[in-house]
């Protein structure tokens, strides 16, 4: 029989037929329940009995599951829940108290059955009714068929985690050993947006409970990342230990907000699941682990759960958040202002008709089609994936600069280049498409990113798209400067020694540890413009001699790399002065 999807083993079937008279009234059944497997009110009302027997009687009763979505509803698997289990073993033996706040079909809370025989109390929480009857009834199976084994008090509940008083429980167990184990809803307040759900925290009851603020006030806020915090807060005290599976952007956050929230916790822990093979999805996620009631710590250790190996350790170090403590610890001395200002590229949002490939004597668009215009305003064009050498002066695509600056005038095309302005008049329609506000109110045929810095002879130029931090030395080609597009950064000079130089630090091995030491790789546009700023050329030169930087640039005066240490010594900013 299955009953809202469970399949009810026969030991549980044979205990209510053979006492099906006396189990006809639920506070008697509850009694028994109570007495077998330490649940308490394992039924809450008398129908919820009527309806058991009814299936019962029905027999292979099938329930259908409503729309999961908002529910974040990402089952643990047994084998998962156990070795999580197993791992917190190691290093609590002797737990007394076991807290699911989300424990949905009771995977963990089983698994943690099976491994403590200590636990004297057990708290699950769940939102969707058919799986809180499912965790009560696989305890109950459990200790059906280990009647040997001593049962804590149970109370599985059916409420939601956001209404539940913790605040409450927190007091009353705070003299017992605790795991808070589990894994909370994977669904952002933005995703339930979407589906016009009401799973979230209500904002007067979490505030209660603090933290609502800190979460909330960064607009996309994760309801695993609520939960953890309610736990955290009011939990950290209790002796004991904290294990949740969630994402590894939560992890981050949690590590991130540590040093405001101060909360007792130590030897943390993010240990890096597969979850395409436990969940099938694509997200990154981890065991999150804790030790409760420690002096508090800022940096967590980043493993892989599977064989423990050590990827990283990020966190606070010297009042930076950094992605790893060690190679800061080498490259710290690279983190200040860099002399240079790093820009993004070229933006036009209309690549059909701005982007062109040559042929012969004339260009072809996105859309297929063949025009010849002018070459004044033609450029080389390089996007991300172009960047993968260490030099360059080829380009695949060229692309039409229309204007100098921002907002400046574009009439000057129509008289001076006929038929690039035909083009462009022609495909008129496509700009005038352009939803971003950037373009409302400017010029026809107007490009964003672009000043004078973007007529920079030479460029150090990396990709925002990709997670490696190598730069690209970019040249002119027949004597014209490429452009980059806007998925690329880079900082431009005139003076090709100059260029090399800051080539030569930029791919030093100090600066990129620096680069690897403070950009997570797992944030969506990792190599951004404020990691960028942070390289501080003069410190990267202090660190070579003439000699050094001599070995990579070929024909280095001696002149040209003092007056770049002068330069960038002198703190300003050079780019602005060159341009
Ligand atoms: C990611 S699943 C994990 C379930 C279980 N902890 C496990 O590890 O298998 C999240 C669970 O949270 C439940 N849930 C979602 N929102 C909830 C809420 N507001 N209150 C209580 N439970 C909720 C879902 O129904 C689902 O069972």
């Amino acid at each position: 029989m299955t009953y809202y999807g469970f399949h009810i083993p026969v030991n549980i079937l044979e205990l209510f037929e053979t006492n099906a008279k006396k189990l006809k009234n639920f506070t008697a059944i509850n009694k028994i329940i109570k007495k077998v497997c330490g649940i308490n009110k394992f039924f809450s009302k008398q129908s919820d009995v009527d309806e058991f027997y009814l299936k019962l009687k029905e027999y292979n009763s099938i329930v259908s599951e409503p729309h999961r979505r908002q529910y974040g509803d990402y089952q643990t698997n047994n084998a998962l829940a156990s070795s999580v289990v197993n791992y917190v073993f190691k290093k609590h033996e002797k737990v007394d108290f076991l807290l699911e706040p989300t424990c949905g079909r009771g995977n963990f809370i089983v698994a943690a059955i099976k491994k403590y025989k200590t636990l004297t109390k057990i708290v699950g929480i769940e939102i969707y009714f058919p799986y809180v009857i499912e965790t009560k009834f696989k305890i109950l199976n459990y200790y059906l068929e280990n009647p040997q084994n001593e049962y804590p008090d149970i109370d599985i509940v059916h409420e939601n985690v956001f209404d539940f008083p913790f605040v409450a429980l927190s007091k009353s167990t705070i003299n017992l050993k605790t795991l808070v184990v589990g894994n909370p809803p994977w669904v952002t307040n933005s995703e339930l947006g979407s589906i016009d759900s009401n799973n979230l925290p209500q904002k007067s009851n979490f505030k209660k409970l603090g933290g609502f603020d800190a979460i909330t006030g960064k607009g996309n806020f994760d309801i695993g990342e609520s939960i953890s915090i309610i736990m955290l807060k009011l939990f950290h005290q209790h002796e004991g230990g904290f294990a949740f599976l969630i994402k590894n952007a939560v992890v981050k956050n949690i590590i991130h907000d540590q040093k405001c929230n101060d909360f007792r916790i130590g030897k943390i822990e993010e240990l890096n699941i597969d979850s395409k093979k436990e969940f099938n999805v694509s997200v990154n996620a981890s065991l999150f682990y804790s030790k409760l009631n420690s002096t508090p710590e800022y940096t967590c250790r980043k493993v892989d759960f599977y064989n423990g190996k050590l990827i990283t350790e990020f966190g606070w170090l010297r009042n930076k958040f950094v992605n790893s403590t060690s190679d800061y610890k080498y490259s710290n001395i690279i983190d200040g202002r860099s002399a240079f200002i790093w820009r993004s590229g070229v933006k036009h949002d209309c690549s059909k008709i701005m982007e062109l490939e040559k042929s012969e004597d004339s260009f072809v668009n996105k859309l297929g089609e063949e025009f010849k215009i002018e070459e004044n305003l033609v450029y080389g064009l390089l996007k991300s994936s172009d960047l993968k050498s260490l030099k360059t002066k080829k380009y695949r695509k060229q692309t039409i600069i229309t204007q100098r600056k921002i907002g400046a005038k574009t009439d000057y095309i129509k008289k001076e280049y006929p038929l690039t302005y035909k083009y462009l008049n022609s495909k008129k329609s496509f700009f005038d498409r352009r939803k971003s506000s950037i373009y409302k109110d400017k010029p026809e045929f107007s490009i964003f990113g672009i000043g004078q810095y973007s007529f920079a002879k030479y460029k150090i130029a990396i990709s925002g798209l990709y997670k490696t931090t190598h730069f690209t030395l970019v040249s002119p080609s027949k004597s014209k400067p490429i452009m980059l597009d806007d998925t690329c950064y880079f900082i431009g000079f005139d003076n090709y020694k100059t260029a090399q130089i800051a080539h030569f630090l930029a791919n030093s091995e100090i600066v990129q540890k620096f680069l690897k030491s403070i950009i997570f790789s797992d944030a969506k546009r990792a190599v951004n413009k404020d990691i960028l700023m942070r390289i501080d050329f003069g410190k990267a030169f202090a660190c070579f001699s003439y000699e050094e930087a001599l070995e990579s640039i070929t024909n280095l005066k001696i002149n040209d790399w003092e007056e770049f240490g002068e330069s960038v010594n002198k703190k300003q900013i050079v780019q602005t002065s060159l341009f």
